[in-house]
């Protein structure tokens, strides 16, 4: 029959397109133990859930060869499918096409499916593995880019973007992913920079390889350009899976809230003695937050970043959170450039998508030091508070032990617009820290005393008893209650519920200008 012939030829060149470049290529990434451009797409999406798009397109290139080089689908796998039941769109770059290279095409396609996650409200996942512009086209692959650029900075606070890169990603092909709210690479396997070790080498003289150049140790942890270096492709997309759990489809929708099977008020009687005697000692923050929120499961973000700002997703009571934490651990939890750009960036992204961020606040100050000025910390450090001021989301903050100075400011304080301000009672907020203090105070007088040090000493009882408590701030209203740490899970809660119809709007204008 006539159908059957025709269903028949469909099946075929359906086969055809899902061979991308060819079995032989297929089997080359195996053999180099990655998976292809469908193979992370199956296993991103909800088993039989993809649709695809675009199979049969391919390029309209005619010079170089490439009327004999024409591969159905053009390099790119792109469609629609859900993930836990909710719509994503998606695009997977083929290497076996031509090293997953960008032609005019390929860019259409991604357009295409960027276009109906904005109009439809969706998120998108690109999923990155490419070796740059399609040498063979040109121009034709600059303007592709260009117009994928475009609307990445038009869906920014629209729709989520997330971009897992798996493979090479080079030149000015990494701005994409770079518009992106959330980058996760592959340790061993991805790698990103402008220019390779080569024109390095032939520019600077300097001799590096690929990995330690744009791998996904180093952009996990010094550049901060990626949020997440997974352990394999796998892990990657699993990943990805379970940030889209916390997360609203769009800007005009809040986060989802699950079922939760973790007490509401449950006491952590822990918290009652985490802190250490000496209150200039380390200890963990991260146990604070576990001990808080829901199951202990606590979804980080940048682990490896500037670990003195912890930030991440969360749920209390099933409510989705970000959260942000000074991190006594390391540089005894100080704001620096890096810590700062961090906690700015992550919460803009909680702001734009109506996710409530609470923040634990433990922070002597701003980091001190020619590095850090010449780097510029006072125009990075004004992002964070750039970025608690405008955002209009609830904000819960709980100060554990010091809040100094302009960091105390910095950290979603009553002045910002913090929703809820609670304190331990070991809270210690103030200028600066006692020792500082007196020594401005009282360091004349104490050269003239019997016993300096004894002097000091006391002078610094003194300042903690009257400036370096919570109360004083409580007494003005800047903290809303000073909570026992064991309650902190349940006032932390509440405060979310009586916030969950919150309304708070900017003024009118264009868009605001961070300092950059
Ligand atoms: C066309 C390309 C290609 C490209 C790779 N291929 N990159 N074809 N345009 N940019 C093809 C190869 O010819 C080969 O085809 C196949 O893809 C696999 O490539 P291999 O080199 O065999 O693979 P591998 O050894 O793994 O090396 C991968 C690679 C290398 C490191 C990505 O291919 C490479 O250096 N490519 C060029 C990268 C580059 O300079 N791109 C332009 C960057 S500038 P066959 O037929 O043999 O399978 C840029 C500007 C963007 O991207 C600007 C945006 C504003």
């Amino acid at each position: 029959m006539k159908t059957n012939d025709q269903l028949d030829h469909l099946k075929k060149l359906r086969a055809e397109a899902r061979l991308g470049g060819g079995q032989k290529r297929i089997d080359k990434q195996h053999e180099k133990g990655v998976m292809t451009a469908r193979e992370r797409i199956d296993l991103l999406l909800d088993k039989g859930s993809f649709e695809e798009f675009d199979m049969f397109k391919s390029h309209r290139c005619r010079d170089f060869g490439m009327e004999t080089q024409v591969f159905p689908g053009d390099g790119v796998v792109t469609g629609h499918g859900t993930v836990n039941g909710r719509i994503v769109y998606v695009f997977a770059q083929d290497f076996t096409v031509l090293g997953g290279s960008l032609s005019e095409t390929f860019a259409e396609k991604i357009c295409k499916i960027m276009d109906l996650a904005m109009k439809n409200g969706a998120p998108v996942i690109g999923l990155n593995d490419s070796g740059g512009a399609r040498i063979q086209e040109g121009i034709e692959s600059l303007a592709g880019y260009s117009e994928i650029f475009q609307r990445n900075v038009m869906a920014s606070g629209v729709v989520p973007q997330i971009s897992a890169i798996f493979g090479p990603c080079a030149g000015g092909a990494v701005y994409s992913p770079a518009l992106t709210d959330f980058v996760i690479m592959v340790q061993n396997q991805s790698y990103m920079f402008l220019t390779g070790p080569k024109v390095v080498k032939s520019v600077t003289f300097e001799d590096v390889t690929t990995e330690a150049l744009g791998g996904a140790a180093m952009h996990a942890s010094r550049s901060g350009v990626s949020d997440y270096a997974a352990t394999s492709g796998a892990d990657a997309i699993e990943y990805i899976r379970k940030m889209l759990s916390y997360l609203p489809q769009n800007n005009m929708e809040n986060p989802p809230c699950i079922p939760c099977a973790d007490p509401r008020n449950r006491d952590s009687v822990e918290l009652n003695s985490i802190l250490p005697d000496n209150n200039n000692a380390a200890y963990d923050m991260k146990e604070i937050i576990l001990q808080t929120i829901d199951d202990r499961d606590f979804f980080e973000v940048k682990e490896s970043f500037a670990p003195n700002l912890i930030v991440g997703f969360a749920r209390y009571n099933g409510m989705s959170v970000g959260i942000v934490a000074n991190q006594p651990l390391h540089l005894s939890g100080v704001l620096d450039i890096d810590s700062s750009v961090k906690g700015a960036r992550f919460v803009r992204f909680c702001d734009c998508f109506n996710i409530p961020v609470v923040t634990f606040v433990d922070v002597p100050g701003f980091l001190p030091g020619t590095a850090q000025e010449y780097g510029g910390v006072i125009r990075n450090g004004a992002k964070i508070l750039y970025a608690f001021a405008e955002a209009t989301i609830p904000k819960v903050t709980v100060i554990t032990r010091k809040a100094y100075g302009g960091a105390y400011c910095v950290m979603s304080s009553k002045h910002l617009r913090g929703d809820i301000n609670y304190a331990w009672p070991s809270a210690e907020i103030a200028v600066m820290g006692a020792t500082g203090a007196v020594g401005v105070l009282y360091g004349r007088e104490a050269k003239k005393a019997e016993n300096p040090a004894a002097f000091l000493k006391e002078k610094e009882k003194e300042y903690q008893d009257t400036v370096a408590n919570p109360y004083v701030a409580a007494q003005r209203g800047y903290i809303d209650d000073i909570i026992e740490p064991a309650r902190t899970r349940v006032r932390i809660i509440r405060a979310l519920e009586l916030l969950q119809n919150k309304r708070d709007t900017n003024p009118m204008k264009k868009h605001g200008n961070i300092p950059l």
